[in-house]
């Protein structure tokens, strides 16, 4: 969701020009409004529309802004419409306290009427002003801004981050209670943001925060405090390794484009990390846990699905697996303190996972192991173990080099699994190692080249469609899962990804002449999609067909491109590819409706809130 970028700077000229430069990095996580707070001379210029950050600059002049400090904040919608007077930051009372939040504040309503009934002038319906209100509020009492912050944090209610200052002091305040927060010391300048990507353009130095810890930030330096009792932490900047780079497109036209390509090379460096030093441990806490729980969202979920059906099938193991949201709910009661929590999530700090991970601490209901991309994340931070999907920056909105990397995950994780409580020979073990290893990379890349055109082809003749389906069998269960919500994200069609055994049981009504039904396949099991197949057909339905060339298959297409085919590989390789056709349907089709397929309506990347 939103990301706040705060920066100190020696040099009074160039604030609008940096803020804007960095906090667009954070484009990901919000582009319903964009703001600057930037001061000078003890005067806050405070800029804010509703937008991109490319569109609010062209409109505001954000950079051209000049001040030796200031705030920047990219907006996603959830308390307040996104309008102008919701944008943030916002002022405290007077133009004096300027500040901005990531998260939700869960006692909006309480504390606003408390705010107004105490003679405060709220302006807009956007939770974010209260922590400037709040911090103001404590300035009245303690006229000391440090203390300010630090009780502010009091009255808030929530899981959020924010940045603050005031017009006539040289620093800026940011403090971490729920929210992602990472700051930068740079030469002659410093920051904090909500995410690494914003850090990256000023410095590699960098320094995670942990909840309950606030900042204070000069041109110079970054100091540390906690924040239940103003006690200096002693923490030094870290160089990270990430490449500013990293988040440029790279030549491709959109993100997303740029990120389908890269998958050849995360399948290698996701390999290196599980053929690390820690792959034992990983296993051991499988081997050890008498319960396995896998918890995700969106696609982090579809790859789950996925992983489930490799450790039935390589482990002989049950794997639960639920979405973050409804986990407790469902499943909560059976957990216990020999359970093993699987977290899955690229930004790892999606709020309905962060939830099942604080009460599986809180009730000792065993062991967590997180599957994140973020490094630096809470989910980093705060799981027993992680697994680092390894997948470099993921900067467009919708997921695909995260969620293919999960599958290799899984993959993997069942196959030595299953080779260590003797499910499956070793041999077999080693040899399915050996193909992600060594086969893989190159599949993926014969799949990008052989299917993107006929994907390109296929959305043109997909234009006026408004509703579908993308079914899926067995393993590709979690695959078609996927390829619909990409359909649905990026192109705004209902698309509904189910289990094809399930069509016949209601949703076949649908179907009338040309209806368009997808169907993702592997040659182990489309001898029973093809009965699923038939039941679209004989309804006049359009079929679609994802994965190896089959004969058997042909006659259920009506053209070329109505076939998207992966390369031969093994039966339990053929899953992991057959999303790829899927993810480049999606892209094609979206770029051909006019959407920007990396910054979907209404949606951000980093979801912090319930
Ligand atoms: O960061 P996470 O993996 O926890 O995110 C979960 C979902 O919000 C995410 O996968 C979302 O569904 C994607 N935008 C889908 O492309």
């Amino acid at each position: 969701m939103c990301g706040i970028t705060g920066i100190v700077t020696r040099n009074s000229d160039e604030i609008g020009e940096l803020l804007v430069r960095c906090s667009s990095k954070l484009t990901y996580r919000g582009y319903d409004s964009v703001g600057v707070a930037a001061v000078r001379n003890g005067i806050v210029d405070l800029r804010k529309d509703v937008g991109t950050v490319d569109e609010v600059n062209k409109l505001l002049g954000l950079s051209q802004m000049k001040g030796d400090r200031g705030i920047a904040q990219l907006r996603w919608a959830t308390y307040g419409a996104p309008t102008k007077v919701n944008a943030q930051p916002h002022f405290g009372c007077e133009e004096v306290f300027y500040g901005a939040h990531n998260g939700n504040i869960h006692n909006y309503v309480e504390y606003k009427k408390e705010l107004l009934e105490t003679g405060h002038i709220v302006r807009s319906e956007n939770d974010g002003e209260l922590c400037v209100h709040a911090v103001d509020k404590y300035y009245e009492e303690t006229g000391d801004m440090f203390e300010a912050v630090r009780k502010s944090t009091d009255d808030l209610h929530g899981a959020f981050a924010y940045a603050v200052g005031r017009a006539d002091e040289p620093e800026i305040y940011a403090v971490k209670m729920g929210s992602s927060l990472v700051a930068g010391v740079a030469n002659e300048a410093t920051i904090v943001s909500s995410d690494l990507p914003s850090v990256l353009p000023l410095t590699n130095n960098v320094i995670y925060l942990a909840d309950g810890e606030m900042l204070v930030l000069t041109h110079d330096d970054v100091k540390v405090f906690r924040i239940e009792d103003g006690k200096q932490l002693d923490r030094k900047p870290e160089l990270s390794n990430v490449d500013a780079r990293a988040a440029e497109k790279g030549g491709y036209p959109h993100f997303m484009l740029k990120e389908i390509n890269e998958q050849p090379k995360v399948v290698q460096d996701v390999m290196g990390v599980l053929e690390g030093q820690h792959s034992d441990e990983w296993i051991k806490m499988f081997a050890d846990a008498s319960r396995h729980f896998l918890v995700a969202c969106g696609s982090s979920y579809n790859a789950s699905i996925v992983g489930t059906y490799y450790f039935n099938r390589l482990a002989g193991i049950p794997i639960i697996h639920g979405l973050g949201g409804q986990f407790d709910l469902m499943y909560g009661q059976t957990m216990n303190e020999d359970s093993l929590s699987i977290l899955v999530s690229q930004s790892g700090e999606t709020k309905d996972i962060m939830n099942v991970l604080k009460r599986v601490k809180e009730k000792n209901l065993g062991k967590t192991l997180g599957i994140l991309n973020v490094i630096g994340s809470t989910l980093m931070f705060e799981s027993d173990s992680y697994i680092p999907m390894a997948c470099g920056y993921e900067v467009s909105v919708p997921a695909t080099k995260t969620y293919y990397s999960q599958s290799i995950i899984f993959a993997y994780l069942a196959a030595k699994l299953g080779e260590y409580n003797g499910h499956i020979d070793p041999s077999e073990a080693r040899s399915f190692v050996g193909m992600l290893k060594n086969d893989l990379p190159r599949l993926t890349q014969e799949t990008i080249d052989r299917t993107g055109i006929l994907a390109k082809n296929l959305a043109r003749t997909m234009l006026d469609v408004k509703d579908l389906y993308c079914l899926g069998y067995g393993f590709t269960d979690g695959v078609a899962r996927e390829g619909a919500l990409k359909i649905k994200e990026i192109c705004y069609n209902h698309c509904e990804g189910m289990y094809s055994s399930e069509f016949k049981h209601g949703p076949l009504s649908i179907v009338t002449k040309n209806y368009p039904v997808i169907f993702a396949t592997t040659p182990e099991d489309s001898w029973m999609v093809i009965n699923h197949i038939n039941e679209v057909r004989a309804r006049y339905g359009r079929t679609i067909i994802v994965g190896e060339h089959e004969e058997k298959l042909e006659p259920y297409i009506d053209n070329k491109h109505d076939y998207l085919i992966v390369p031969k590989s093994d039966v339990l390789i053929n899953p992991i590819l057959d999303v790829i056709p899927l993810q480049l349907l999606s892209y094609f089709l979206s770029v051909d409706l006019g959407i920007n397929p990396d910054l979907p309506r209404n949606l951000s990347k980093t979801l912090t809130v319930d």
